[in-house]
């Protein structure tokens, strides 16, 4: 904290003692000629019951106590104004630092991604990630203990397919003559390992076709009749044939959530989005499948068949005459009831994420709050999953705060991009198409780059366009806005990173300056004042769930940095050595915060540009 903060809190605290531990907010006030910073009272009116220019009034006056620190402090309505001393604003670039805060001993689960096996990531697929690993990363800023955790779409029908078109040779399978069993089942492994998920969605479309051209019910019965044997429902596991079948099955579902996760997340890396978990649907059937991957997260003590007879049990889920649990929420509310478990004793989605708040509250990481980063076209559901678990676990959901941070949609300007398929554009597409055209941009500027630098920009663009809206809005993706090298863009920020560091690099050497007699201008203040609210822009990012608030603010630093270098002329050259050198160590910090603002949005900065 710096020395004008300390003054204020304390200023605070002896006038209005019932304000108990008060945050200060200062801001930049809205004419420059009214001060350097804006400090809002408008928080303490509440609790002292006091008119905010009243308030403000007050502190001014004591203010004047300072003038070591202070000048020309004014009033203007709930805002106090002041002017800094250098003796302040040398105290104020003192105290900058974009290190992370000490453990708070708090634990957030972050619940995004929701890809499902054998599906590639399509165009949305930017969205929760992103949006999920900038709270994470904001939030291991602030100090707390994170758990990623993608919740993993792993379990249903799709499975019973997948394993039937696997294990019988169709003529599908190759564009050419059928196949021998030999030839066939290395055709397979070959393409499998070659394609990864790309085939198992092939696999997945193909029975879907054959289903619809051929003796279709045979096939879709088939298909069922796999997805009992992995489930093991109604299998009698002390016939050994029956074992063996379901054993076969158990492995193949491996294979294929295992090859899923790994491709997955490999394109997943590529936009820096790394669950520490992938907790799949699963899981919470209880079954004990093999995990997947190494991840070590705890074991489930119970099913989700118990947790709906627990919610029996607590009447807050009733059995209807079919058979099947629904649960009906108070009138009030004006939730739409809903089923937990089908007639056949099957859970459903909603049943999974019910399970999951269970595991996730009582498997020992004992959150302080669980955040959904989710669409918005799940409102509902989540809004019942949370209703549902308070209504039964009220005691132990008592300090944990429930959260979905959803988001709205994105769309290309252009339309539809051409794609292998209809209408989805998949990320893949998305990033290929992104890379070659920040290379074009790059090469009519008359610059070749790394490939790890041009990625770095194209990625950094896509990313940044759709972190720099708030969360709740659609976004429209418009490639010439994303890749534009002016205005509040990934690419402009960039560029503003690398011109701060070559001029770092440049000067080789930061000398010591002496603080004293040091002549600011306006645009060395203007840095100065934006590098100081770093901290406040993380907090207020990460408390409201909302990244645009962190990009908003890498956008304004890297204009004010802009503006600094446009009007300070010779800044390497300048005379006076103690100026020169506090420039350099202001433009060391401006690159710095940059570069960490980048990272806790997730977005990779390119060492040249
Ligand atoms: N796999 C789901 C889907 O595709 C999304 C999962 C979101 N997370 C959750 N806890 N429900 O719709």
């Amino acid at each position: 904290m710096s020395v004008i903060e300390q003054i204020l809190l304390d200023v605070v605290v002896s006038s209005f003692p019932e304000v108990l531990s008060p945050t200060i907010t200062l801001d930049t006030p809205p004419k420059k000629e009214l001060g350097d910073f804006a400090f809002n009272v408008f928080p303490y009116a509440k609790v002292t019951r006091l008119a905010p220019p009243v308030i403000a009034e007050k502190i001014a006056k004591a203010l004047q106590n300072h003038p070591k620190h202070f000048k020309d402090v004014s009033i203007m309505g709930g805002y106090v104004n002041f002017f800094l001393t250098n003796t302040s604003w040398m105290d104020l670039f003192g105290s900058l630092s974009t290190q992370s805060k000490p453990a708070n001993n708090e634990t957030v689960v972050v619940d995004y991604i929701g890809a499902n096996a054998g599906k590639p990531l399509h165009i949305g697929h930017l969205c929760t990630p992103s949006i999920g690993q900038s709270i994470i990363n904001t939030h291991e800023y602030l100090g707390y203990t994170v758990i990623g955790d993608s919740h993993f779409g792993d379990w249903g029908g799709i499975f019973g397919k997948l394993i039937y078109w696997w294990k019988y040779p169709h003529e599908y399978l190759s564009d050419s003559k059928p196949l021998s069993e030999e030839e066939y089942s290395l055709e397979k492994e070959n393409r499998l390992l070659e394609k990864w998920v790309s085939y198992l969605m092939e696999l997945y479309q193909l029975g879907f076709k054959i289903i619809a051209d051929k003796d279709h019910m045979s096939v879709d019965e088939d298909s069922r009749k796999e997805f009992q044997y992995l489930s093991w429902i109604g299998i009698d596991l002390t016939n050994p044939e029956e074992k063996k079948h379901h054993e076969e099955n158990v492995a193949l579902w491996k294979k294929f959530t295992s090859i899923s996760i790994a491709e997955v997340n490999k394109k997943l890396e590529l936009i820096n989005v790394q669950p520490k978990y992938n907790i799949g649907e699963s899981f919470y059937e209880g079954l004990n499948l093999p995990r997947p991957n190494a991840e070590k997260y705890p074991n489930l003590q119970w099913n989700m068949k118990d947790i709906v007879k627990e919610l029996i049990d607590l009447k807050v889920a009733t059995q209807n005459d079919d058979g099947s649990v629904g649960v009906v929420f108070p009138e009030e509310t004006k939730i739409p009831s809903c089923i937990l478990q089908k007639k056949d004793g099957t859970g459903l989605y909603l049943t999974s994420d019910l399970a999951a708040i269970k595991y996730r509250m009582t498997n020992g990481w004992n959150p302080s709050k669980i955040i959904y980063c989710v669409d918005s076209r799940q409102q509902l559901h989540l809004k019942q999953a949370f209703t549902i678990a308070r209504m039964a676990w009220p005691k132990e959901l008592e300090k944990t705060e429930l959260f979905h941070a959803f988001n709205g949609f994105i769309k290309l300007k252009e339309g539809a991009m051409s794609t292998r398929k209809g209408t989805v554009i998949f990320l893949s597409d998305l990033i290929d198409k992104g890379f070659e055209l920040t290379k074009k941009i790059l090469e009519d500027k008359g610059q070749s780059l790394s490939d790890t630098d041009i990625q770095a920009i194209s990625i950094g663009a896509i990313k940044y366009s759709y972190l720099a809206q708030d969360r709740e809005k659609d976004v429209v993706f418009d490639w010439d806005k994303a890749l534009s090298f002016e205005g509040n863009s990934g690419p402009y920020i960039q560029y503003s990173y690398v011109r701060a560091k070559n001029i770092i690099d440049k000067a080789r050497e930061i000398k010591k300056f002496e603080s004293e007699k040091l002549n600011l201008s306006e645009y060395d203040r203007a840095c100065l004042r934006r590098l100081s609210f770093f901290d406040k822009a993380v907090t207020d990012s990460a408390t409201k769930y909302k990244p645009h608030i962190l990009a908003t603010y890498c956008y304004e630093l890297a204009s004010e940095f802009n503006a600094f270098y446009v009007h300070t002329p010779k800044i390497l050259e300048e005379q006076d050595e103690d100026l020169r050198n506090f420039r350099l160590a202001l433009i060391e910090k401006v690159s710095e915060t940059l570069k960490k603002g980048f990272e806790l949005l997730a977005i990779e900065m390119p060492e040249r540009m």
